[in-house]
């Protein structure tokens, strides 16, 4: 599971044995803290909305989304081939596009969402810069960015491209040990 300590590499995909651990523990553990996470998204997501979840991982959060909201169309993206392997599995039974691609250079058109969506991976990206720039251009104008992380995830450059609305602490069943950030923001309208 994701905890406030260096528990992975930094700035990689998450691979291999890595991504197998990641898949059992999380599958084992980590469910109610995504359902938990999936009911504060399902709040602020349109009806019919557009969802990218980026570093999905092992799918785990887009499990709980589809099952709470069926009517959202999911997809999740993942650096490491793995971990969408593992999300491909996890995610047989539901409609969800999934794929390998680096935050940093989405492979999508202008304004494809209406929401991202993103858990305990943003501390990982190796070029926040790039993913802030990425996330904007992919968001429609007067979409929105939901990012739950750790404290030390790089809000604060995801802030320069997207102007924040909120961060705030997020509680639910693993706080004690996964000391979570709510952080909020907004593609503007019309470009200052
Ligand atoms: C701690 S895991 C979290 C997975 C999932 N979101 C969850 O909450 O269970 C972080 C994930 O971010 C992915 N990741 C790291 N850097 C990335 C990047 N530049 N673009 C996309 N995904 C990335 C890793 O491969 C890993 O699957």
């Amino acid at each position: 599971m994701p905890h406030d300590h260096e528990a992975h590499r930094h700035g990689e995909a998450i691979e291999g044995g890595h991504s197998r651990r990641y898949n059992r523990l999380a599958r084992l553990l980590l469910k109610s803290q995504y359902r938990r996470i999936a009911a504060d998204i399902a709040a602020a997501a349109p009806h019919g909305a557009a969802v990218l979840d980026i570093g999905t991982g092992p799918g785990l959060l887009l499990r709980a989304l589809a099952t709470t909201r069926p009517d959202l169309r999911l997809t999740g993206i993942d650096l490491a081939q793995d971990m969408i392997d593992h999300a491909t599995e996890n995610l047989a039974d539901l409609r969800v596009d999934l794929q390998a691609a680096d935050v940093a250079n989405l492979p999508f058109d202008n304004a494809t969402f209406d929401l991202i969506v993103t858990t305990y991976s943003s501390h990982h990206w190796s070029n926040p810069e790039s993913a802030a720039e990425e996330i904007k251009r992919v968001l429609r104008p007067g979409g929105r960015l939901l990012d739950y992380d750790f404290e030390r995830a790089p809000f604060t450059t995801l802030e320069t491209a997207l102007p924040a609305t909120s961060r705030t602490k997020f509680r639910a069943p693993w706080s004690l040990v996964m000391k979570t950030i709510r952080f909020e923001a907004r593609r503007p309208m019309t470009e200052q």
